[in-house]
């Protein structure tokens, strides 16, 4: 496994439409590995291929919530339902931070390392970090999905207690607003 570097948002590459696996093989493995250990360096809870520089529809991503690393090839979002608020950044947006506008629920399907298709519903701030990384396959960033009209620091903290009771992936300190993908 590697480190690979993440290019920002000053790299065109970043805005380029990624192009699907069709080769399932060990050079996606290697790929898949050096992004995971990419992420876990750069303390992010998620990464698309893009941002290492490798124009393929590959994304992994770790909430840090107990759940484990999930990698999505080829991801389709197939539902979305309602609209929540979170606080974004990414790690090809370096030191930015600001409040998005996503769906509250989305049904994605993806393959996996090996080619095999699995469905995906996540809700809260595992459907905006889906919906971002996916975004990133097309050459979108999360500065496209700012709210115009953000809520004070106040509601952001409130929102954040309010999940962490409903046991959603952030912990209670003022940077787990600020996790990265
Ligand atoms: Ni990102």
């Amino acid at each position: 496994m590697a480190i690979r570097k993440i290019i920002t948002k000053k790299d065109p590459m970043l805005y380029k439409q990624s192009r699907p696996v069709v080769k399932f093989d060990d050079r996606l493995a290697q790929l898949l590995d050096d992004m995971a250990e990419t992420m876990y360096d750069a303390d992010g809870v998620g990464l698309a291929a893009v941002q290492v520089a490798v124009l393929r529809r590959a994304i992994v991503i770790d909430m840090q919530d107990g759940s484990g690393l999930v990698e999505l090839i080829n991801p389709e979002i197939l539902e979305t339902e309602g609209e929540q608020f979170d606080v974004e950044g990414c790690l090809s947006v370096p030191g930015e931070y600001y409040e998005t506008i996503r769906p509250a629920r989305v049904v994605v399907k993806a393959q996996d390392r090996h080619g095999e298709w699995h469905t995906y519903e996540e809700t809260a701030r595992r459907a905006v970090c889906f919906c971002h990384e996916i975004d990133h396959l097309d050459g979108h960033l999360f500065l496209e999905h700012l709210n115009p009209d953000p809520h004070s620091p106040e509601e952001q903290e409130e929102q954040l207690r309010a999940r962490m009771a409903e046991n959603d992936p952030v912990e209670l300190d003022p940077n787990a607003l600020r996790k990265k993908g």
